[in-house]
């Protein structure tokens, strides 16, 4: 039988086709381990629910691929464009994101009608032959997209359940395995010199990592891994939460304001924290997560360090490969313990676990051009008033983060699995 010849454009389409349908279906099943009802709850601005997620990264894919890549296609409802829409102001009108929580219809299972007829449609455009450069690259964009909100609907699927009394988890099978000692704290060196950062012209990259450009850095220390909770709790302990000197003026008005005495997820008396496999002792070995940068902050000031630049942190971590560590794909889903016997100058912890603040706020690199059109609005606007934060959490999907990743969020955000690793100047 002779061999079916398969063009170059056929084949990169096959591989997209597949990859397109893994990431789909990845999303669905992260959502299946929820009750239609925890689906619906906002518990928070911040965390939208899991069934809004489903919708709004199927409204990408119409909105910004069918739409613009396949003229044949019809709306599956003209509504869900407001309904979906974040924040594309040059798109139209949105519902307001601290109402996403009001939403009873559509419903959960009309949600997943709207994902698979916008599947069937996005395959059949990559399925069939085309002349279009830019599909493709529309189509990773969008796969990306959903692999952020992938993890957006793990960590607000967490703040649902831990608002609720009846203390459940998402998965009980959600256990990261406990440390029998911490490892001790030992500062990397870095001389001083000129870095190359950001992402390099090929392949897949946000607009935001790019372009790659160079830095001075002066010499600095790293810390081998992350702060861990029994040392943030010796910082409540020693009065980290009433000593006005260590805090930024804006981390201290708000902790008065919203009362804050312990990261997000602790219990009061500072021996259990709330994970997604539920209630759980606190590992004292284990990484602090769930705190402000204004906690981070205060906790470098306590110890007499500082929290690392971006650059810094991305100057080590581009040596730190392969992308390896306790990503989603560990299933753990909570950060773990620094493992024992790591060597002399290794940096451990870099990949997965907590995005780490950063000591840089979030601002484009020199010659930052946005992406064309309305994707111009997925990251540029945003670079004012937010802070970097770099290497994934426990529930960054596998593949999707590397040294140039840049994500962001504003000082006070705690929602998301943030920690902290210290700098010092050399
Ligand atoms: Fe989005």
């Amino acid at each position: 039988m002779p061999q079916r010849v398969i063009s170059a454009e056929t084949r990169t389409g096959a591989l997209l086709a597949d990859r397109f349908r893994t990431v789909r279906a990845e999303t669905v099943a992260l959502a299946s381990p929820l009750a239609i009802e925890d689906q619906v709850v906002q518990p928070c601005e911040e965390a939208s629910p899991t069934k809004w997620h489903l919708g709004h990264t199927t409204w990408f894919f119409e909105r910004f691929v069918l739409r613009v890549r396949q003229p044949s296609h019809k709306a599956v409802d003209d509504r869900y464009e407001r309904l979906f829409n974040s924040y594309y102001q040059t798109v139209g009108p949105m519902h307001p994101r601290s109402d996403r929580g009001l939403l009873s219809r559509p419903t959960v299972a009309q949600i997943h009608d709207y994902r698979s007829r916008i599947d069937d449609a996005v395959l059949d455009l990559l399925e069939s032959p085309s002349d279009d450069p830019e599909l493709a690259d529309l189509v990773e964009l969008g796969l990306n997209h959903e692999e952020q909100h992938q993890e957006l609907l793990l960590t607000d699927a967490k703040q649902v359940l831990f608002a609720n009394a009846l203390e459940v988890g998402y998965r009980a099978d959600a256990v990261a395995p406990r440390g029998s000692g911490t490892v001790q704290l030992e500062f990397q060196f870095e001389a001083a010199g000129f870095t190359e950062l950001g992402a390099a012209a090929a392949g897949f990259a946000f607009d935001n990592e790019r372009p790659r450009h160079r830095e001075w850095l002066e010499a600095y220390l790293l810390a081998n891994r992350l702060v861990t909770n029994g040392e943030y709790r010796e910082f409540i302990r020693a009065g980290g939460y009433t000593t006005p000197e260590l805090w930024l003026a804006d981390g201290w008005t708000i902790l008065h304001q919203r009362r804050w005495d312990r990261p997000l997820c602790w219990s009061q008396d500072l021996e259990r924290e709330y994970t997604l496999g539920g209630w759980r002792i606190l590992d004292p070995h284990a990484p602090v997560c769930h705190v402000s940068f204004y906690e981070a902050a205060a906790f470098a000031a306590w110890a007499g360090t500082r929290l690392p630049t971006e650059a810094e942190w991305e100057n080590a971590a581009q040596s730190a490969t392969p992308v390896e560590g306790n990503l989603r794909s560990t299933g753990w889903l909570h950060p773990a313990p620094a493992p024992a016997g790591i060597r002399r100058r290794q940096l451990v912890q870099l990949w997965g676990d907590v995005w780490e603040w950063c000591d840089s706020s979030y601002r484009p690199y020199p010659k930052f051009r946005p992406l064309k059109g309305s994707l111009g609005e997925y990251n540029g606007k945003f670079m004012c008033n937010q802070w970097v934060a770099r290497g994934g959490s426990c529930v960054t999907p596998p593949g999707h983060v590397r040294a140039s990743y840049r994500n962001f969020f504003y000082p006070h955000d705690r929602w998301q699995f943030l920690g902290i690793r210290l700098a010092k100047d050399a």
